[in-house]
């Protein structure tokens, strides 16, 4: 007969046992091979109850009661350390991803736009509020659109004004942005308004106030009806939300493609400074293009973005625009 005691001894030692190991093991893995031993249908608590055949009857219920006392406790014991474990392993993970804050940074030089580009951006989004497309054309041209579309003549004396730069297949530099003009009126029907950015080249020797590139803003409206009057209130609202109250003034001039014709200058440090040509879209460029000028009439301006620039920042040398002196550039 087996003695009850004994196989009680046995289920207290098997709990001691898995009790330890427990309390000992280290990873999830670990304990995971202990549930498996001490819980599984091989386990040493199936072996002891096997034994409980030689058992008195009336004492198998409570070795049975036991061993269930036994199993549950060690399945605590699994359970406890389970937790533990987990939580362990997510401290860890936590201490193992932590940002030190308080190291310092890596300094990156911060970009910005340059003042041209800045400028451009300013006045476009004055013409964008007042309707204007924003349109772009090349900078190599021909001489058709440069010059004779825009009513300069092979022989018209206005040609010297442009100095102009060829290039050995006989097309040229844009000397202005005003042949974007003729390829946006070829393009669309009117009404037109459009403004356009763009590089100008001429031969200039470079001074403090010429350089060979430069930047112009080209604007074209064409509609039924317009008049000297919608130019230069158009001029006016642009100049005033670009520089605030300044003074300015229209001047006559002469340009081929528009009759007549002005410069407007702004009164810069106590002296008249000209920053844009302007006039009515001569009756030839319209033809031109095909648009009938008994039916539309146009203005169309051209600003020096460089001389805009320099007195929206009080800038003194054009040349400072191209040296890329980062002690100059930073303060933008
Ligand atoms: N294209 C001229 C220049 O570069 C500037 C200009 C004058 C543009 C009158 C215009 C204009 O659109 O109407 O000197």
């Amino acid at each position: 007969m087996a003695d009850q005691n004994d196989l009680e001894s046995q289920l207290d030692a098997i709990r001691q046992e898995a009790t330890q190991a427990i309390a000992q093991s280290d990873s999830l893995d670990q304990l995971e091979q202990l549930r498996v031993k001490y819980m599984g249908k091989k386990g040493p608590i199936p072996q002891v109850l096997g034994g409980m055949g030689k058992l008195d009857p009336a004492e198998r219920p409570k070795i049975g009661a036991r061993a269930n006392e036994v199993k549950e406790a060690i399945q605590l014991e699994l359970d406890r350390k389970k937790t533990d474990l987990q939580k362990a392993a997510i401290e860890a993970q936590l201490a193992a991803e932590t940002i030190d804050v308080t190291m310092p940074g890596v300094g990156r030089p911060q970009g910005r736009l340059h003042p041209l580009n800045s400028t451009i951006d300013q006045v476009l989004d004055i013409f964008v509020g007042l309707g204007y497309t924003v349109a772009e054309g090349p900078e190599m041209e021909t001489d058709y659109y440069n010059f004779e579309a825009l009513n300069f003549l092979p022989d018209h004396p206005a040609r010297d004004m442009q100095d102009t730069l060829y290039l050995p297949d006989g097309n040229l530099l844009r000397t202005h942005t005003s042949p974007v003009q003729i390829r946006y009126m070829e393009a669309n029907d009117p009404p037109i308004r459009v403004a356009v950015p763009g590089k100008t080249y001429r031969r200039d020797t470079v001074d403090a106030t010429h350089s060979a590139v430069f930047h112009q803003i080209e604007i074209l409206a064409v509609d039924e009806g317009l008049t000297f009057t919608d130019l230069k209130g158009t001029i006016k609202v642009f100049l005033q939300e670009l520089f605030g109250e300044v003074e300015i003034r229209f001047r006559p001039s002469f340009f081929p493609f528009t009759e007549p014709s002005a410069e407007v200058d702004v009164k810069w440090k106590g002296r008249w400074l000209e920053i844009l040509g302007c006039g009515m879209v001569d009756p030839n460029v319209l033809k031109a293009v095909g648009y009938d000028p008994e039916v539309y009439t146009g203005f169309a301006a051209g600003f020096g973005v460089e001389r805009l620039a320099m007195v929206l920042h009080q800038i003194d040398d054009i040349r400072r625009l191209y040296n890329s002196d980062l002690r100059f550039l930073k303060q933008f």
